[in-house]
């Protein structure tokens, strides 16, 4: 069985979409500093693409977090493997993301952080897939509504692999 990789979304359509998020970003925060988490290690890219387009005062954190329990319960908890190293109380917090998919860590994420009284909460996220979400998070920025498919590329893994891709592909199995 051989694996090879679908082309999705291409380098340049990431590279357009995330200049049209930044601006959208920029607009909305208006010059206020912007504490940006990235979720490790998926939206590494896109964090420091997304980041490197915005004008203003942004602040960079890292979280490191698993989900456990059975794969079928929704309600599993997450399992923070590392915290962020700062304080965000009193901070504009922007979560990104690679992907949305039941939508489970993120809303577990965003009670977790919540406690801590940032100022504000968005998410942001590259890739969203809406027709798996069995929980209700809001998300603010979405990259790319994509379809059911498993993809790999732009932070994203299969096994570890393919996340040095700089498109997003969806992975096929031939024999
Ligand atoms: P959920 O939203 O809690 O279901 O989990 C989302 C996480 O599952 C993401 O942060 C990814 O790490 C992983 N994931 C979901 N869909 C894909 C995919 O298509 N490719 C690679 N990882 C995925
Ligand atoms: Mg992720």
């Amino acid at each position: 069985m051989t694996e090879r990789i679908e082309t999705l979304i291409t380098k340049e359509e990431i590279e357009k979409r995330i200049d049209a998020l930044a601006e959208q970003i920029m607009k909305d925060y208006a010059g206020e500093e912007i504490y940006m988490v990235c979720v490790l290690k998926g939206g590494i890219f896109f964090m420091v693409d997304l980041a490197r387009k915005i004008n203003g005062p942004v602040l960079f954190d890292f979280m490191v977090v698993s989900s456990y329990g059975s794969g079928t319960e929704s309600s599993g908890h997450i399992m923070i493997k590392k915290d962020l190293d700062g304080n965000i109380e009193g901070k504009n917090v922007l979560i990104v993301e690679d992907i949305i998919d039941s939508g489970n860590t993120l809303n577990q994420l965003r009670s977790f952080l919540l406690t801590r009284n940032p100022a504000s909460f968005k998410i942001c996220t590259i890739l969203d897939k809406p027709s798996r979400r069995t929980v209700d998070v809001p998300v603010d920025y979405v990259g790319f509504e994509i379809p059911d498919e498993f993809v790999v590329g732009y932070g994203l893994d299969y096994d570890q692999r393919y996340r040095n891709l700089d498109y997003i592909g969806v992975v096929r199995f031939d024999d």
